[in-house]
């Protein structure tokens, strides 16, 4: 390494310890290739957006949330088919779940993505995207008072 380049040392690493000291929010701001952050003030701002994402199309693909999960999810419904479609109200609580069949212990994230991708057809957001964040904390006030872990026995 260069006399030169080891002079700039001490301003490379105050840069990089600047960054790291970023409040989170403005971090991810400038993260490379993350979708912009929809910045929200309150939990009942992004319950509202929650809302209105569940109703949207957002996702691409052939449907949205709502038009399997009717009346904002509260109400249960059945497929063309002929499967059920349970009420969102308190499912929140029910997370994360155990499914018997795969051995696997899911999140309600994984449930959105499965929903997302097969339901809708669409492409998945990552767990910590604005959109899914969103999402969760709609259906999480769909489960306002639920009593968790009512999975065990
Ligand atoms: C094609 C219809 C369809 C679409 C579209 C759909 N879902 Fe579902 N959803 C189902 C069915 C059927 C189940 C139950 C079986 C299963 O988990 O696959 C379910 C299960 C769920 C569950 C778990 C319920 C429980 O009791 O464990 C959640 C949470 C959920 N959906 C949320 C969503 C959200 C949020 C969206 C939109 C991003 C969505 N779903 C889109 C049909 C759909």
């Amino acid at each position: 390494m260069s006399n030169r380049s080891l002079r700039l040392l001490p301003f490379l690493a105050a840069a990089a310890l600047a960054v790291w000291l970023l409040p989170p929010h403005l971090a991810r701001a400038t993260s490379a290739g993350g979708s912009p952050t929809a910045e929200v003030a309150s939990m009942d701002q992004a319950v509202q957006q929650g809302a209105e994402i569940f109703a949207s199309d957002k996702f691409g693909g052939v449907r949205t949330c709502a038009t399997c999960h009717s009346n904002g999810g509260r109400t249960e419904g059945t497929l063309p088919g002929g499967g059920h479609i349970p009420s969102l109200m308190g499912v929140a609580a029910l997370f994360p779940k155990f499914v018997p069949q795969k051995h696997r212990v899911i999140t309600l994230e994984q449930q959105l993505a499965h929903c997302i991708q097969g339901g809708i057809q669409g492409k998945p957001p990552a767990s910590d995207s604005p959109e899914m964040v969103d999402l969760i904390a709609y259906l999480t006030s769909l489960s306002k008072g639920a009593v968790m872990g009512t999975q065990f026995k």
